[in-house]
């Protein structure tokens, strides 16, 4: 990063494993983030990082290329690589056994749901979140029931264990999907958080779905804790699924691969009888393995120039805009930007129009997501203070 090259201006120490986000290289790129806009705007808004991929996944993928390896998946080696990352980064490792890959995140959890609940029963989450809950849950024949989060007086928010279970003691409610650390918000639950959520399901007798997608990327400060690693009844624990994915923390999510663990046979078996609807790009799989087991020294540099962004970050909005206010996230790229002190409308409509700048909508995170919008902020310091001048420009014009 250019923040930090020497007098020399020579990139140095472990951000030479992030690349320079030049705008030449990144308008090369063809996935959603950089080809859905005109090469007029910047785009800051789907969940993808601007940073070089880490050299283990490029070898896992290059090699398998070269050596017409692009067959099938098989999990050897999978759970193994998956548990010693977590053994290390969560001080808490699974079962190698019961750890599955699956395509991707949300693809799991859909099946799962179709598998473990009934046709027609309520799913609950907690607003504002990630869009895809609200639309896949309902393709999937889930209906969404709301347990929204609490916002305190900073701006903060928090998990709400009497909405929760009020929620989960409707009669129509089977099951809870639990986003942990939080998109949008960028909360990372502590334990004692987990516990309550563990003994309300357990209570209610809710199916327990956990999306720990955004668990690598955990920021200095915070600590993400395994859901599988607190205390769960034995009857909780058959009923307790969570996902996770490299897609994430190392950017890799166009391989298509990501992570089902459970802690009970009975879990497993739902998870196992649906192995066909469940398998995953071999080449995630070779990518998602080369990330845990491998690219502990990209993981380190993507956290620490995260850190550094949310803190310019801040720095950015007092400058540009100083009306918008921010909570800087505890885990991940994505910043929760509180914009209702701004004109009326849709926010994220006029740093389109205004500033050339495409950030995600509040709205599709729930009704609690209106004028507020997402932020990614995934990319050089350079980058993010352009995005952030430009959108201050589309205020003051
Ligand atoms: C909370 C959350 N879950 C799931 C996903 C999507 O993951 P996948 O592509 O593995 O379905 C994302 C992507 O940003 C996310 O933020």
């Amino acid at each position: 990063m250019a923040g930090n090259a020497d007098s020399r201006g020579t990139v140095k120490g472990v951000d030479r494993l992030l690349g320079d986000c030049s705008l030449d290289g990144l308008r090369r790129r063809r996935s959603e983030k950089w080809a859905e806009y005109p090469p007029d705007v910047l785009p800051a808004w789907v969940a993808e990082m601007d940073f070089d991929l880490a050299e283990p996944i490029k070898d896992a993928v290059r090699e398998a290329i070269t050596a017409g390896d692009c067959g099938y998946p098989h999990p050897q080696g999978f759970g193994a690589a998956y548990a010693a990352f977590a053994a290390r980064r969560f001080g808490w490792a699974p079962d190698p056994r019961r750890v599955y890959a699956v395509p991707d995140v949300m693809t799991g959890i859909a099946e799962v749901l179709q598998g473990v609940t009934r046709h027609g029963s309520g799913v609950v989450i907690n607003p504002p979140v990630y869009p895809p809950f609200f639309f896949r849950l309902r393709l999937a024949g889930r209906p969404v029931v709301e347990a929204p989060l609490a916002r305190d007086a900073g701006g903060r928010y928090h998990l709400d264990p009497g909405a929760l279970d009020a929620a989960l003691a409707r009669e129509d409610v089977a099951a809870y999907l639990l986003c942990s650390p939080h998109n949008p918000t960028g909360r990372v639950w502590s334990r004692d958080d987990l516990n309550t959520v563990a003994d309300i399901c357990a209570r209610r007798g809710a199916v327990l779905i956990v999306d720990e997608i955004h668990a690598p990327l955990a920021l200095p400060g915070a600590r993400h804790v395994p859901f599988l690693s607190v205390d769960l009844d034995d009857d909780l624990a058959r009923r307790t699924f969570t996902f996770t994915s490299a897609s994430k923390g190392w950017n890799i999510p166009g391989l298509k691969c990501g992570l089902a663990v459970v802690a009970a046979d009975q879990a497993a078996a739902a998870l196992e009888e649906r192995w066909e609807a469940l398998l995953p790009s071999h080449l995630g799989v070779l990518a998602t393995e080369a990330a845990f087991a491998d690219c502990a020294p990209w993981l380190e540099a993507v956290c620490g120039q995260l850190d550094e962004n949310r803190t310019l970050l801040a720095k950015l909005l007092a400058q540009y805009l100083p009306a918008v206010s921010y909570v800087p996230p505890e885990a991940s790229f994505l910043a929760w930007l509180d914009c209702r002190p701004l004109a009326a409308g849709d926010p994220a409509e006029s740093f389109l129009d205004r500033a050339r700048v495409a950030v995600t909508s509040g709205t599709g995170f729930g009704e609690q997501g209106r004028g507020f919008v997402r932020l990614n902020m995934g990319t050089s310091p350079a980058l993010l203070q352009e995005i952030v001048r430009r959108m201050g420009t589309a205020v003051a014009a």
